[in-house]
């Protein structure tokens, strides 16, 4: 196929010979002339590129999704509906609600965040499930504004958060993504079934999967870089469902952040709290649970928990599927078990029994949108005495690959559940890590802090088992309203 093929502002466009690592953001203002959407960092810091997709990557109906253009490689649109801040504005003149309610509030000065800041908002108007206060903080997290000040932003966003009216944005499902695109010397592949990936695998055996792109798009964004053969694992479909047993949670390599977030909330809260701290609602649209496991990398959030919840990957070559603990997917920095040839499918996740101790923990500079400096995942199971039974501390940021502490899971197995075992598992983390000192932490630092959550987790976990977001916790502000139904 020599073209892309995509809904823009209401109108279906067809496009030839553009590069395939053209970003969204590029395409809108440099070839389609539209400057509404601006450009900030370029590498989905801020927020000032925000436009919506319509996805329907979940159970449910089509959803109005705000991502940033700048990480999205044009093909990565292909037979999707694209809303750019252009187009809010009614024929007759009337602006949108969002539009209307920033104004109103007075939350925009400079303007440069605010056609960002109008499609976050333009999400959360069709949002049915923004029902607690962080879910609104998290909303608007991914939009820096350096002079109106967050109040206004928040107060606009309070007012039309699930308004859903029916007007002509109702979202509506993708065509078909399969696609086969070359311009420029560089090669875009969205295959649709597995048979039809590992063909291109054969005749490509040096192209490089891509999952959502936040990672991957960096290296063209900020690296100029210009990959030579992509193959995108959006379009099929397996990779992205989830799965639930009595027994474990199968969970798709191409399952996106918001959406792990919406699944684990009730069934694996100690991923959820993870989750909620991970980059910005922009991100999370896109991110993929496979793209985050498969960078490798040691800071990576969602390693550290899911090992301390004894997840498996499930990876998939032509010939089936083989599956290996987490912890050892990542034999060393930045590398993965995957053989040339083979994917990640999934991550299946046992379910926590009542009687385990679980939880997470991010220590960054900032609360959100930033890097982890240490992060934890830790899980205890304790018998009927108290007597731990099974211990899984999982550290991110202390070593060149997420690993669990062995020496301090030892010193705690066979133990009471007790203060005295929890600062024998302490002082025991020295033979398990010799982390290193960067612009993030000094080594002292980084050891100081992981032996201070695992205090921190005995402390949470000494009367509730399954320690919750404590209510209100991750919301900045309240309104009245707000803190009246809470
Ligand atoms: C602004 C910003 C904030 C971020 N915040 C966080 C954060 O808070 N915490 C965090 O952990 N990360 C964060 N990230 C990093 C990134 O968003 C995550 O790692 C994300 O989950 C990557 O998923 P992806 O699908 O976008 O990966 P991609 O960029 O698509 O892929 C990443 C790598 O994985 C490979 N890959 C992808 N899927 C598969 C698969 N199924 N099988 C084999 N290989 C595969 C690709 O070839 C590529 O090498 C952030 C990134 C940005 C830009
Ligand atoms: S330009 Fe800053 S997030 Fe895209
Ligand atoms: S209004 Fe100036 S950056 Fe937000």
């Amino acid at each position: 196929m020599d073209h892309l093929r995509f809904n823009l502002n209401g109108t279906w466009v067809t496009e030839r010979n553009l590069a395939p690592t053209t970003t969204l953001l590029r395409y809108l203002r440099d070839v389609k002339g539209l400057p509404g959407t601006k450009e900030g960092c370029a590498e989905g810091d801020c927020g000032a590129c925000t436009v919506a997709v319509a996805e329907a990557r979940a159970a449910g109906s089509p959803q109005w999704r705000a991502v940033n253009s700048c990480l999205l490689l044009l093909p990565m649109v292909q037979g999707k509906h694209v809303v750019t801040v252009e187009a809010l504005r009614a024929p007759d003149g009337a602006w949108h609600p969002a539009q209307e309610a920033l104004a109103r509030a007075l939350g925009s000065q400079c303007g440069y965040c605010t056609p960002g800041v109008v499609m976050s908002m333009f999400e959360a108007t069709y949002r049915e499930d923004l029902d607690q206060p962080w879910k609104l903080d998290d909303q608007l997290c991914g939009n820096l504004c350096r002079c109106t000040g967050y109040r206004p932003i928040r107060d606009a966003a309070q007012k039309i958060a699930g308004a859903c009216p029916s007007d002509r944005f109702a979202a509506r499902a993708p065509e078909s993504m399969d696609l086969h695109y070359q311009a420029h010397g560089q090669r875009f592949v969205t295959p649709v079934t597995f048979d039809a990936l590992f063909d291109e695998l054969v005749r490509h055996p040096d192209a490089r999967f891509v999952g959502g792109g936040t990672d991957l798009s960096l290296e063209i964004t900020k690296r100029f870089a210009a990959p030579p053969k992509l193959i995108s694992l959006e379009g099929l479909a397996p990779l992205r469902a989830v799965e639930e047993s009595p027994e474990l949670f199968r969970i798709g390599a191409g399952v996106t952040i918001s959406e792990l977030e919406a699944f684990s909330e009730q069934r694996l809260p100690s991923l959820h709290r993870m989750v909620r701290y991970f980059g910005a609602r922009q991100i999370k649209h896109r991110g993929t649970v496979g793209g985050n496991l498969c960078t490798a990398s040691p800071i990576g959030d969602l390693a550290p928990t899911l090992i301390s919840l004894g997840a498996s990957a499930v990876i998939r070559g032509r010939a089936g599927e083989r599956t290996v603990a987490l912890e050892a997917f990542f034999p060393a920095y930045r590398k993965t078990a995957l053989s040339p040839g083979e994917l990640l499918a999934a991550v299946l996740v046992p379910r926590v029994p009542a009687t385990a101790r679980a939880a997470s923990y991010k220590v960054s500079k900032r609360r959100e949108l930033d890097i982890s400096t240490v992060s934890a995942g830790l899980y205890v199971e304790t018998d009927g005495k108290g007597v731990v039974t099974l211990a899984r501390l999982a550290f991110g940021g202390m070593a060149a690959t997420p690993k669990r502490a062995s020496s301090a899971e030892a010193a705690l197995l066979g133990q009471p559940w007790g203060e005295a075992s929890i600062e024998a598992a302490a002082a025991a983390l020295v033979k398990d890590f010799t982390p290193l000192s960067d612009h993030r932490g000094s080594k002292e630092y980084r050891a100081r802090v992981a032996a201070n959550l695992l205090r921190g987790f005995f402390d949470e976990t000494k009367e509730v088992k399954q320690p919750r977001l404590a209510r209100g916790h991750a919301a900045t502000v309240q309104s009245a309203a707000e803190v009246s139904r809470a």
